[in-house]
């Protein structure tokens, strides 16, 4: 939702800071500010509303020196996205500074009594009501008055906090949202997520929910809401900091598209043998449960839904289970009959996704067998699971999501044929030839980028387009989901994606020489019947574009552009099909000029429900 990155050690802070937000940015986007501790002795204040070019526009180099300092990049909730409102905030007397990720629920209330106290406050936020509480409580030592002001608020927060007196300290609290503490070399880091410090370290402490953590350049203490001291682990990480960067591409989305055959086989590494055979040591664990389960749920938001969506079908299909996908937003307040005999499968890139995280803790009340599929180590998710399958797919920074999704795919698709395997539900050797098609992935959707100039020619023409409707059945219909998402969260061209067969129950009406039809027309059980639906289209007059599979001499009848992908088995199919209609919602973007790696509204990680 919001980025918050902080520094304590002997360098100037607002470089180091800067440098994070830029890194942070993908999480919002609305305001950007940061604070520092000045040579001169102030904590020194500058925010502006808009992007961060705003900020280090109106700063242009002259941020004072000094240390330690704060920063944030915001996604606004409560209060306007304006300069007053944007973080960080300071207390009345303006000795301390707080930058904030999530929501206080209760700030209203605090924020009432407070006022009748005699505190000033100057922004709409719920953010401030920290400030002025932690200044409330304040008595000399700053690590207890955070605890003491974090033990009357509710709600989800990861905050970084200074003060003038501690000119060699900044503190960090994290509940429901996420915050590491970077170790460098006599220098600390506070940061929401690794990129933002991974210049600096590779040592990294992810904090848990109620942690406290006093951060100085001699390390970190850290303390539970209780004051007792709590010990975590150091975590290194593998990836270095070329992964965060763009390499070349003018934007992140175009690189992460471009990265999906490698961040497939990292996904499969190690998990697939040359025989084809599955497996996921990370369910071993659980086998027994495993066992046992009676129906699944695969539960996820936005694109990680459309991912989840392509699951359930493969394990009902394979592992004779009955299986469903749920949107995360939806299942909380209208449950499914879930109990110790139902899986719970939530996926998410960011881990952190607070309508994910919201079923998929009812579902653990509920005694559920909970599985995570997710992108990032250590994430809220994990943390109440049973087990966790990685992406291990590095770092996704645009806020459109490409190889997180087929890599979700190909995750899910293993947890299907593992649990298949388990049930006994298929054939050794059909199991196996899943297996086998899965390693033929990378290469496949290597092929399909080569596609880009086809799709370069056709979104030049789509640029003025207004509408645009995407069909597919069975595997295709999340995969149509998916391409309208992605061409709408891009673009801004509005599109919808239907199941190929509704589309005579009322969307055709739509249609007309203006209004172009993506048809996902891969080799499939469901091929004729799209090509029936494909049919019903071209009679009426809408422009077809099919995905289609190669040597398919059909489908060009209907279609006046057809990308052609690699023949996989269907199961497969979302894998290879999406990638023309991530390729094709970028290129048009482009083509309009739209801010592709941070579209308008949009925040990576949503973190609110
Ligand atoms: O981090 P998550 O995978 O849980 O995020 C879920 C959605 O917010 C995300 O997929 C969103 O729909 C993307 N902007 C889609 O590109």
């Amino acid at each position: 939702m919001c980025g918050i990155v902080g520094y304590v050690g002997p360098r100037d802070a607002a470089p180091i800071l800067l440098e994070g937000l830029r890194r942070l940015e993908y999480r919002g986007y609305d305001s950007a500010g940061l604070a520092v501790l000045t040579d001169d002795g102030e904590v020194f204040v500058e925010k502006k509303a808009g992007k961060l070019s705003n900020l280090t526009d109106h700063l242009n180099g002259s941020a004072p020196a000094g240390h330690p300092g704060i920063a944030h990049t915001r996604w606004a909730t409560h209060g306007r996205p304006n300069d007053a409102n944007a973080h960080p905030h300071r207390d009345c007397s303006g000795r301390l500074a707080l930058i904030h990720n999530g929501i206080i629920e209760n700030y209203a209330e605090i924020k009432e009594r407070l006022l009748s106290a005699g505190h000033r406050f100057t922004s709409e936020t719920d953010t401030e009501v920290l400030a002025h509480l932690i200044e409330e409580r304040y008595q000399g030592d700053l690590v207890e008055a955070v605890r003491d002001a974090l033990g009357e608020v509710r709600g989800a927060y990861a905050i970084g906090v200074m003060h003038l007196d501690h000119p060699n300290r900044i503190v960090g609290a994290r509940m429901n949202v996420p915050l590491i503490v970077g170790l460098g070399n006599g220098e600390g880091f506070l940061a929401s997520d690794v990129p933002a410090i991974l210049e600096h370290t590779k040592n990294v402490v992810i904090l848990q929910e109620g942690d406290i953590a006093d951060v100085t350049p001699e390390g970190v203490t850290i303390i539970g809401m209780d004051g007792v001291k709590v010990e975590r682990p150091v975590t290194k990480i593998r990836w270095n900091i070329a992964a965060a960067e763009k390499g070349g591409f003018p934007h992140f989305t175009l690189k992460e598209i471009y990265e999906q055959p490698h961040a497939i086989g990292e996904a499969l590494r190690g998990r697939v043998d040359d025989a084809g055979n599955v497996k996921l040591p990370e369910l071993e664990a659980i086998e027994e449960k495993l066992r046992r389960v009676e129906r699944v749920y695969v539960v996820g938001c936005g694109t990680a839904r459309y991912a989840g969506e392509v699951g359930a079908h493969l394990i009902q299909s394979w592992a004779g289970l009955p299986a469903n996908g749920q949107i995360g937003s939806e299942m909380r307040y209208s449950p499914p009959p879930i109990d110790d005999r139902t899986l719970v499968i939530s996926v998410s890139q960011s881990g952190e996704t607070a309508d994910t995280l919201a079923p998929q803790k009812l579902a653990s009340e509920r005694g559920a067998v909970i599985v995570v599929v997710t992108n990032v180590v250590g994430s809220a998710l994990t943390r109440e699971a049973d087990a966790v399958c990685y992406l291990q797919a590095g770092p996704e920074v645009a806020v459109a999501s490409t190889k997180a999704f087929v890599t979700q795919v190909v995750v899910l698709e293993m947890i299907a044929l593992h649990l298949a395997q388990l049930r006994g539900t298929m054939s050794d050797r059909r199991r196996r030839s899943f297996g086998l098609a899965l390693r033929d992935l990378p290469g496949q959707a290597a092929e399909v980028l080569k596609l880009a100039p086809q799709v370069k020619k056709l979104a030049r023409r789509w640029a003025g387009v207004r509408d645009v409707m995407f069909v597919g059945r069975a595997l295709g219909f999340p995969v149509a989901m998916e391409g309208a998402l992605k061409l709408k969260e891009l673009s801004y061209v509005h599109a919808e994606g239907y199941a190929a067969g509704e589309l005579k129950h009322g969307p055709i009406a739509l249609l007309d020489p203006q209004t172009p039809l993506v048809a996902i027309a891969t080799k499939s059980a469901t091929y004729e019947k799209v090509v029936s639906n494909v049919a019903e289209v071209h009679a009426r007059e809408a422009p077809v574009v099919a995905v289609a599979t190669v040597g398919d001499e059909v489908i060009d009848r209907y279609a006046q552009d057809v990308l052609y992908v690699p023949e996989t088995p269907e199961e497969m199919s979302p894998v290879i099909a999406i990638v023309p209609l991530q390729l094709l919602a970028y290129e048009v973007a482009v083509a309009r000029g739209a801010d592709v790696d941070q579209p308008r509204n949009l925040a990576k990680s949503v973190t609110v429900e």
